[in-house]
């Protein structure tokens, strides 16, 4: 299907992520119905999108009059008939269990032209085995987001045995009208990319405090202050390259291998976590909220607004909001 045909979105699962993306679809100015299985958790979604667009209205990222339109175009329902029947997209938000997606497919599918597509925001789960029961397998798709979607651009695009190359096309063309980023896998791998990249990451800093060299404050510190600071600009590919003057990466490489051998040969191996980490963890973590500045945030949900009111700017840099 040619995405201009896309006229109206379905997001079936209501929670965190369902309400994002709804978020996300009406700002772009798409009518969404908004699905999930009881009333409170409708009456929380529609909270959170209230929320999610009063916060980029004061940020100054939406006018009063785009939050207003953009609120008009969602509408609530319990029955999914009435959800799915007229849409040309369904995001699926629904959780992350292959029985539960399997039957939420089955359902969805009782009201929908074969044509629709289906796209499922499972942070891990397999797409072949989520449309093994399904009559029209060639439209669905795995369509991961980072949380919160309505904010953060990348979506990892999974292909099951069966999909077909136009549901990919017609879904990535989509998320690009949407300002997403999306990126195709190739093929399936647990974790995706972007996941196994921060857990690759997340186990050294495990490791290097299971050591003893340094604490976890120490270890968000040299990531914050640090590289961190160029991953929200540039990918580890092209820091290389900078790092390589004018010999790009190929330079670095050659410069740096010998030495970093030394230190991959050191580094963690391991694939089950120390035992008592989550307690280490939460004492480093709590230790660190402590340390902070007021202006900066103590608390989760103050940080959350730092971390939100961060990431418009660089969202602006990057030409994303
Ligand atoms: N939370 C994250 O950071 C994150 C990030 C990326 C992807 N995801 C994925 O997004 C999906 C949803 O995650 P979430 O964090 O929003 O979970 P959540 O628990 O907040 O929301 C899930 C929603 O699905 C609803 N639901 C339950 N049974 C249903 C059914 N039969 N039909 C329709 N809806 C049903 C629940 O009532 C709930 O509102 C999962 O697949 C998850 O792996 C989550």
């Amino acid at each position: 299907m040619p995405t201009n045909e896309i006229k109206k979105v379905a997001c079936v699962g209501a929670g965190i992520i369902g309400s994002s993306w709804a978020t996300n679809f009406i700002l772009k100015g798409y009518p969404v119905c908004l699905y999930d299985t009881g009333q409170k958790q409708l009456d929380n979604a529609k909270k959170s999108v209230i929320n999610n667009l009063t916060i980029l209205q004061k940020n100054a990222l939406i006018t009063q009059q785009t939050a207003a339109e953009a609120e008009n175009l969602i509408t609530y329902t319990m029955n999914m008939e009435e959800a799915v029947q007229a849409v040309q997209f369904i995001q699926e938000s629904g959780p992350e269990n292959y029985e539960i997606k399997q039957n939420i497919l089955d359902s969805m599918e009782k009201f929908t032209s074969s044509e629709t597509i289906i796209a499922s925001s499972t942070s891990g789960l397999l797409i072949t085995e989520i449309a093994k029961f399904s009559a029209h397998p060639e439209r669905c798709i795995g369509a991961h987001p980072y949380n919160p979607p309505h904010i953060i651009p990348l979506v990892e695009i999974t292909k099951g045995d069966k999909t077909s190359p136009e549901a990919v096309k017609c879904a990535c063309d989509f998320y690009v009208r949407l300002g997403k980023e999306p990126i195709v896998l190739q093929k399936e791998s647990l974790g995706f990319i972007a996941n196994r990249l921060q857990m690759g990451l997340f186990r050294e800093a495990v490791d290097l405090v299971t050591r003893g060299v340094c604490s976890v404050e120490d270890i968000d510190k040299a990531v914050t202050f640090g590289p961190g600071l160029r991953w929200a600009l540039l990918g580890p590919n092209l820091i290389f390259q900078l790092a390589g003057g004018h010999q790009g990466i190929r330079g670095s490489s050659l410069h740096m291998n010998p030495s970093a051998e030394k230190w991959l040969a050191d580094m963690a191996k391991w694939d089950k976590f120390p035992d008592g980490w989550p307690d280490v963890a939460q004492t480093g973590v709590d230790n660190e909220m402590a340390n902070r500045s007021v202006e900066f945030g103590k608390t989760n949900d103050e940080i959350i607004q730092f971390r939100d009111q961060g990431l418009f700017e660089i969202l602006k840099y990057h030409k994303k909001m």
